[in-house]
């Protein structure tokens, strides 16, 4: 298993110096996805700090010189670098951007390659396949970069995607990581945990996004972490959102739109009730079972402040919403 697990490792940093030589060294890297990725305004020293690369197009620039040197096929199939074709082993991200996914101590165990431009038939990105080192329900794309400025902060942003991961690394942002765009799951959420108590989530603000946030929010609760959500305007992402108004009026604009995020539950779902009584009642019961959540012993004091605002917002009495969080528990 560690034998595995090193052999994969080794063929991961290989061809992450492919990759990156690729991008910065030949005509078609540089014409193709170089020039591509300066036109999304990444500089330089954040495409070379998150080792960026690029898969040219050719069926076998990679899968040739890998073979050559002397990786076994089978771990190199199982990195998902390579794909079979016909007893052949091919390039599986040709023409794309290949950003290399970091373990907490740097090390590579998986990627995520773009096609460069708009998707129109194929995936936009196509990811490592589940193996000893890519396990996707416990990926912080981003952490390793992240990890001081966390510390620093005592705050984790959770943005979806690669690019606004790095975006926010350019704009200066650096306690951030991302999820990967699936909604998140307890093991991501401890290892957050381990960094600190304080999660923002930044998502875009339309429906699927609001859905996604929404989605984690008891299982966090039950972390014990205190969750903010920030949700970005207009049909932009984080990446698109920094470039757009810049560092310093991104910054403003997170720290004025920060929600309380059980808060921010309790205003969605009243709002979709109106001024149905069965529907209030559903919120009621909605509003006790995530807060039930909140469980662990120091985290008593801040369900009862919650107890107290969510019966304020919702005029019902503050014992009865105590006892009805109880029988959830
Ligand atoms: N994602 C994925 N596979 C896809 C689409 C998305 O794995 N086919 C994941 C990626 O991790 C991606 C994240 O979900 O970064 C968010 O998706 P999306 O918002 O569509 O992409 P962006 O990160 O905004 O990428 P870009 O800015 O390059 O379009
Ligand atoms: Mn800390
Ligand atoms: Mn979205
Ligand atoms: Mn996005
Ligand atoms: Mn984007």
């Amino acid at each position: 298993q560690q034998l595995v697990a090193d052999s994969l490792f080794a063929i991961n940093s290989f061809a992450q110096k492919f990759f990156a030589d690729q991008l910065w060294n030949t005509e078609e890297g540089q014409n193709i996805a170089l020039s591509y990725l300066e036109e999304r305004g990444f500089n330089k020293e954040i495409t070379e700090k998150f080792q960026v690369g690029y898969n040219p197009q050719s069926r076998y620039t990679f899968s040739r010189l890998a073979t050559q040197n002397q990786f076994n096929p089978e771990l190199l199939l199982k990195t998902g670098l390579v794909a079979n074709r016909n007893e052949e082993l091919v390039d599986n991200y040709r023409g794309r951007i290949i950003f290399p996914i970091h373990n907490n101590t740097g090390k590579i165990i998986g990627f995520g390659a773009r096609v460069i431009g708009k998707a129109e038939k194929a995936p936009k990105y196509i990811n490592t396949p589940e193996n000893e080192l890519y396990i996707k329900s416990r990926i912080l794309y981003g952490s390793y970069f992240a990890r001081q400025a966390i510390d620093k902060n005592d705050e984790c942003l959770l943005v979806e995607g690669y690019t606004d991961v790095i975006s926010l690394h350019q704009a200066g942002i650096e306690n951030v990581v991302a999820s990967g765009g699936t909604s998140l799951t307890t093991d991501q959420l401890r290892l957050i945990k381990k960094y600190t108590n304080n999660l923002t989530i930044i998502y875009d603000g339309d429906a699927a996004g609001v859905k996604a946030a929404l989605r984690g929010l008891d299982m966090a609760l039950e972390e014990g972490l205190n969750v903010k959500l920030v949700l970005i305007p207009d049909k932009e992402d984080p990446d698109s959102y920094v470039k757009k108004v810049g560092a310093g009026e991104f910054k403003e604009f997170v720290a004025a739109n920060k929600k309380d995020f059980v808060l921010f539950q309790l205003e969605v779902m009243l709002k979709e009730a109106g001024n149905d009584v069965n529907r209030k009642n559903d919120v009621v019961n909605q509003v006790a079972e995530t807060l039930s959540k909140i469980n662990k012993a120091e985290d008593f004091t801040k369900q009862q402040e919650y107890i107290r605002r969510c019966s304020g917002i919702l005029r019902i009495d503050e014992t009865g919403l105590t006892n009805l969080v109880n029988k959830y528990k």
